[in-house]
């Protein structure tokens, strides 16, 4: 992670500007919590992305480095925040590793899609088959070669691993295959209903000590079965015995479904994972939910504002108010983290919250410039938990 300690704590008068970078405000934490020091929130803006860098003090020096939560890519780009700040603010710098300016370029590609554009753009009338995990694509370019009227999506969190598809896709010319880099444990609920006919879920990680980071779930289950349309199906197939079994478990007595098991069944392509195991001896399960039910459309509430104003606000005492205690409710919590006030403007401030499903949550900062909120950054992806936990929140600043 990018950072630079400097020999004091040198604040800029804002908004100004420096070497093509905007500093919009300074926000200094409210509330000294537990364990913490006084920290600086700088808002940072470079090529229309905005970001926070914190400054605090680490005892014989000062730390400025890129906010965890809202940091942005490529590095290059928080590098480049960094040596403005210190630039604008005549700081003197101890030690950094913020030399090297090389902007790694983003890979631009017309296959690869940003989550958004599942939410708000993707349409097809084709059969839509998704796996999940690709890893080095083997599987999904073979389904992809044997099926050119069925639109492929590959999910995928490895940034290697996408680049190496990206790559075979264009090589050998084929042109159903959309990747998008993104949990996959999320990815579903922005798919409509009944369109997908098969969903691959190749030697996921088994996750044996984090279960919570496993693919399946009850909620992935649901939504896959969601999006499957009849006869469609849920494939998994796995080195791992225990994960085989809590999958088994799982798959088991569904309403909507019905499970056929395998141990050992050959395919007409072996990953890579597939290959190493064989070459092991280890046995390989396959578990394949199909689904006889067709679901009602999906809806999407992507509704993050904040509306209206609150008359006579005052940003101190909804700051002392906030309760701070994580609150868990059926399928979501809210967790009020930290507050911030930004300097020399009236009842402005950052409130830092984490929020929505409690294996994959959100944290955010909630922007208020003079009793408006909205989302520093822009709004969360409108999964329901998210959005029913914004519910929550709103209700509470409002209240
Ligand atoms: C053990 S590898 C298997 C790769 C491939 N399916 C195969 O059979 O060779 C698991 C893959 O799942 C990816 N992965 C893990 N968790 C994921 C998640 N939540 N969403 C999407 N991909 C994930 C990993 O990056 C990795 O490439």
């Amino acid at each position: 992670m990018p950072h630079i300690f400097t020999e004091s704590l040198n604040l800029i008068d804002t908004p100004s500007s420096k070497d093509g970078v905007d500093f919009e405000f300074i926000a200094k934490s409210y509330e000294i919590q537990e364990h913490r020091q006084t920290e600086y929130k700088i808002s940072t803006k470079i090529n229309n992305k905005q970001y926070l860098i914190n400054f605090r003090d680490k005892g014989n020096s000062f730390l400025l480095k890129p906010d965890l939560i809202t940091r942005i890519s490529p590095v290059g780009l928080l590098k480049k925040g960094l040596n403005a700040y210190v630039n604008i603010s005549n700081s003197n710098v101890i030690s950094s590793n913020t030399s090297d300016l090389k902007i790694k370029k983003e890979i631009q590609d017309e296959y690869l899609k940003d989550i958004n554009y599942f939410v708000d753009d993707f349409k097809t009338n084709k059969e839509i088959q998704i796996e999940v995990g690709f890893g080095s694509g083997r599987h999904l370019i073979h389904q992809a070669k044997k099926n050119p009227n069925v639109q492929f999506i590959g999910i995928e969190i490895h940034t290697p691993s996408i680049e190496q598809l990206l790559k075979n896709l264009h090589i050998q010319g084929i042109e159903n295959v959309l990747v998008v880099n993104y949990d996959a444990r999320l990815f579903m609920e922005f798919i409509d209903s009944n369109q997908v006919g098969k969903i691959f879920v190749h030697f996921p990680v088994p996750w044996d000590k984090k279960p919570h980071r496993r693919i399946y779930s009850n909620e992935f289950i649901n939504e896959a079965l969601r999006v499957l349309k009849i006869d469609g199906t849920l494939e998994l197939r796995t080195d791992s015995r225990k994960y085989f079994d809590y999958c088994v478990e799982l798959l088991t007595n569904l309403p909507k479904g019905n499970i056929s098991i395998d141990i050992n069944k050959d395919l007409e392509v072996s990953s890579k994972y597939e290959d190493r195991w064989k070459k092991m001896g280890k046995n390989i399960y396959d578990v394949v939910l199909t689904s006889f039910n067709e679901d009602l459309p999906r809806k999407i509430d992507k509704d993050f504002s904040f509306d209206g104003k609150i008359e006579n606000f005052d940003l101190i005492k909804l700051f002392d108010n906030l309760p701070r205690k994580s609150m868990v409710m059926d399928g979501y919590f809210v967790h009020f983290i930290n507050t911030f006030k930004i300097l020399n403007e009236e009842n402005s401030g950052l409130i830092e919250v984490t929020f929505g499903n409690f294996d994959r949550p959100v944290s955010k900062y909630i922007l208020v410039k003079d009793g408006k909120f909205s989302y520093y950054q822009g709004n969360p992806i409108p999964t329901s938990s998210n959005n029913i936990a914004h519910k929550k929140i709103k209700e509470i600043l409002f209240t």
